[in-house]
């Protein structure tokens, strides 16, 4: 009885409803019900202190994270370098705000492989960019229906694939777009690029959701730069809209995006082929 599990990170929450909707189509394929589908959530630190069991030849296992400057966010990479796996196919997922994905989805391939998963199907989704408002938007309200639609067919056809191969570790390496040497990803730390109004309640909401610890509670809830990863969940996730975000670097990014990058593109996925 095969089982399959989701392993993401997704302070912003795209990459989990891309993950999600992939899901769906390849338990569907495969006749995989509920019980058998289980989820790593890895975006909040406490949980990248759990050992994960290792998988094996039962597991179908999904990994997801979103797009940080080209490659993947360094707490992404470096906890799913800790997975271990023997001969369990894995699916692989980036998820990026329709500017590039660059050497990211190659930068997942590897680590997977390195682990002892055999990627059997990759893809670039697109979903709405972190430093993205209404006023300034880019790839606003993505994945739409459109792509969650893909992300299903995407799972579906994967499903076709893994019933078609006989014997993995005879099939093609998976080829996926990107460079290597990878490009320099995130440095650490931010620019003090958040403020907090006066609608702040004291919630709570912002710390819950940083994936870096980086809310000072005892502070007013500022951002503690140092730590913060830029994934913009703390604007996100505030039910006031008390966080906004200053006028700096970051703002002109999402200014720079939002000028030259609104074509929408499409979700990119790629197979290996059957043995
Ligand atoms: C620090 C940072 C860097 C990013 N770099 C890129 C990038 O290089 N290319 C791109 O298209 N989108 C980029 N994005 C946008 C994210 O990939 C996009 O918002 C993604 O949907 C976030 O995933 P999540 O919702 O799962 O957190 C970046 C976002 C952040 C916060």
């Amino acid at each position: 009885m095969k089982k399959i599990t989701l392993v993401y990170f997704s302070p912003t929450k795209t990459t989990e409803t891309v993950l999600r909707a992939i899901t769906q189509g390849l338990a569907q394929n495969l006749d995989i019900s509920a019980s058998a589908i289980a989820a790593v959530n890895f975006t909040r630190p406490e949980i990248r202190d759990t050992v994960i069991a290792p998988f094996d030849d039962n597991d179908i296992v999904l990994l997801g994270a979103p797009v940080y400057a080209g490659r993947l966010p360094a707490d992404a990479a470096d906890f799913f370098k800790k997975l271990t796996a023997s001969n369990t196919p894995a699916v692989l997922t980036v998820v990026y705000g329709n500017r590039e994905y660059d050497d990211a989805l190659l930068e997942l391939k590897d680590i997977a492989s390195v682990c002892g998963f055999i990627p059997v199907s990759g893809a670039a989704f697109i979903g709405e960019h972190a430093f993205a408002s209404a006023d300034i938007p880019v790839a606003m309200n993505r994945p739409d229906e459109n792509d969650l639609r893909m992300a299903a067919d995407f799972g579906n056809n994967t499903g076709d694939l893994l019933k078609e191969i006989n014997e993995l570790k005879k099939i093609s390496a998976l080829k996926v777009p990107g460079n290597f040497p990878y490009k320099d990803g995130m440095g650490k730390g931010a620019p003090d690029f958040i403020e907090v109004t006066d609608a702040c309640t004291n919630c709570g909401t912002c710390a819950t959701v940083c994936p870096s610890s980086a809310i000072d509670a005892e502070n007013g809830f500022a951002t503690i730069t140092a730590r913060c990863i830029l994934c913009c969940a703390c604007i996100k996730a505030c039910p006031e809209q008390a966080r906004l975000m200053k006028d700096g670097p970051i703002k002109d990014t999402a200014r720079r995006l939002n000028q030259t990058c609104s074509p929408p593109k499409p979700p990119q996925v790629f197979f290996t082929t059957a043995s």
